[in-house]
């Protein structure tokens, strides 16, 4: 990486010829995945150009390519692997269903219990259902909504990832999302439009993040979020919370770090599996009520892991043992020092860094934009750039910018992304300036 003035083309076909060169054996190893999976690929967000890199193991806060690099774990599962790759309470928790309580018992456990109740209790809900992703916690959130309301159209924003057939980039809805017709999408933090939609006729539900994750750390504003469950009451429309990635960022979840937010159900999942696939959803019992089946008429919901014991008990450990209280609020009060010291190293260029706590993502855009209130459009090639290079810097990263901490990641580690960071900026800084009109 030599530090003269280039071209944004030059220095990303040299960044793009340094990695083809540093991952042969990836690339290798794509080509051969081709012929199995469409485009090599089983999970859209891990594709990269030309090629994705593939990890062979991970330990503690690192993990280690085929082609024999180690990383430090900046993508965290984007949120899932809050726990890292070798946690010995999850381990031991691993362990113990294994040899002493076994797999797919098809019965009711007492593990379920316990996992309910540590998740009502920590996040403020009166009843819970368990399902094995967040995207099913959307659909049957959203079933139980409907239920109850006896309506079917959902206010959602512009930005949103509900998961992977509740999507809403670019303000648009996906070509393979579900109930198309039902979608109203708004401008994320938009208030005065987001009162109106939710006082349109037929709307059941209004499905919000508290900050955006896919979309890029985009923060919901207080007076925000407050508007946005006020106008839900007024119209007897449902206020749900997608806490997917969310719950990690205070010990009641996002919801509690706002005074009086009080969601009518709330979606769960990721990291809560303590690394396993996981999902739930709940909050008000009469609403939830919908899925009780000793009532007549009540609706299924059936799935046949969603009691699994792997998930039910490690997922446990992880929120009574390792992600206390205590250790979420110092962990996140981490996240926010490293967000400031990136914000001062890329203030007054392209360059900005969005977020809460633990959770992060880096933007690139003309405007050189500090902070962002919704999904705004960016340079795709310094974004590439960015990418390529910290992973010459042995961070492990996710190219659309998001940043999601693992627990036990040292703090030199994060010392040391700041300082490449501001290097990258340097050795950069034709290409980061912002054009003076
Ligand atoms: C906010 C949010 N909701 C829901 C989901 C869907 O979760 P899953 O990938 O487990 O289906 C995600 C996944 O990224 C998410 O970020």
């Amino acid at each position: 990486m030599s530090s003269t003035s280039k071209t944004l083309e030059s220095a990303l076909a040299e960044a793009q010829a340094r990695f083809k060169a540093r991952n042969t054996r990836s690339a290798e190893l794509h080509a051969e995945a081709s012929s199995w999976l469409p485009g090599g690929n089983t999970r859209t967000t891990l594709h990269t150009t030309p090629f994705p890199v593939y990890m062979s193991s991970g330990k503690d806060h690192t993990v280690t390519s085929e082609d024999g690099h180690t990383y430090t774990d900046l993508v965290g599962e984007l949120s899932a692997g809050l726990y890292g790759h070798s946690n010995p309470v999850i381990l031991s928790a691993m362990q113990k269903v294994l040899s002493s309580v076994g797999l797919n018992l098809g019965a009711q456990t007492v593990h379920e219990t316990e996992m309910a109740k540590a998740i009502c209790e920590r996040f403020d809900l009166e009843r819970v259902r368990f399902t094995n992703s967040g995207t099913e916690a959307t659909l049957h959130a959203l079933a139980a909504a409907r239920r109850f309301t006896g309506k079917r159209k959902v206010v959602v924003f512009g930005g949103g990832y509900h998961g992977s057939a509740f999507m809403f980039g670019g303000g648009k809805r996906a070509d393979n999302n579900v109930d198309m017709a039902d979608w109203i999408v708004v401008t994320y933090n938009d208030l005065i439009m987001a009162r109106k939609r939710i006082h349109m006729d037929g709307v059941a539900a209004c499905l919000v993040e508290g900050v955006q994750g896919s979309g890029g750390g985009i923060r919901g504003s207080e007076q925000f979020l407050a508007g946005v469950q006020e106008a839900c009451r007024d119209a007897g429309v449902l206020f749900i919370l997608d806490e997917v990635m969310t719950s990690r960022l205070a010990p009641g979840g996002f919801a509690s770090t706002i005074k009086d937010l009080k969601p009518d159900l709330k979606t769960f999942g990721k990291w809560l599996g303590g690394g396993l696939a996981f999902g739930a959803f709940g909050g008000r019992q009469d609403v939830m009520a919908a899925f009780d089946p000793s009532q007549p008429g009540s609706l299924t919901h059936g799935g046949t892991f969603n009691n699994n014991t792997l998930a039910m008990y490690v997922g446990h450990a992880g929120l009574t043992q390792i992600y206390t209280p205590e250790v979420c609020v110092e962990f996140n009060n981490r996240g926010d020092e490293l967000r400031k010291c990136l914000e001062a190293v890329t203030k007054g260029t392209k360059m900005c860094f969005t977020g809460k706590g633990s959770l992060l993502a880096s933007h690139f855009t003309e405007k050189g934009l500090q902070t962002l209130e919704s999904q705004e459009d960016e340079v795709e090639e310094l974004k590439d750039l960015f990418w390529y290079e910290m992973m010459e810097e042995k961070f492990w990263s996710v190219r659309r910018g998001n940043v999601s901490l693992v627990l036990g990641t040292p703090q030199e580690e994060l010392d040391r992304f700041v300082e490449c960071v501001r290097a990258f900026l340097d050795r950069h800084r034709d290409l980061v300036a912002i054009e003076q009109k």
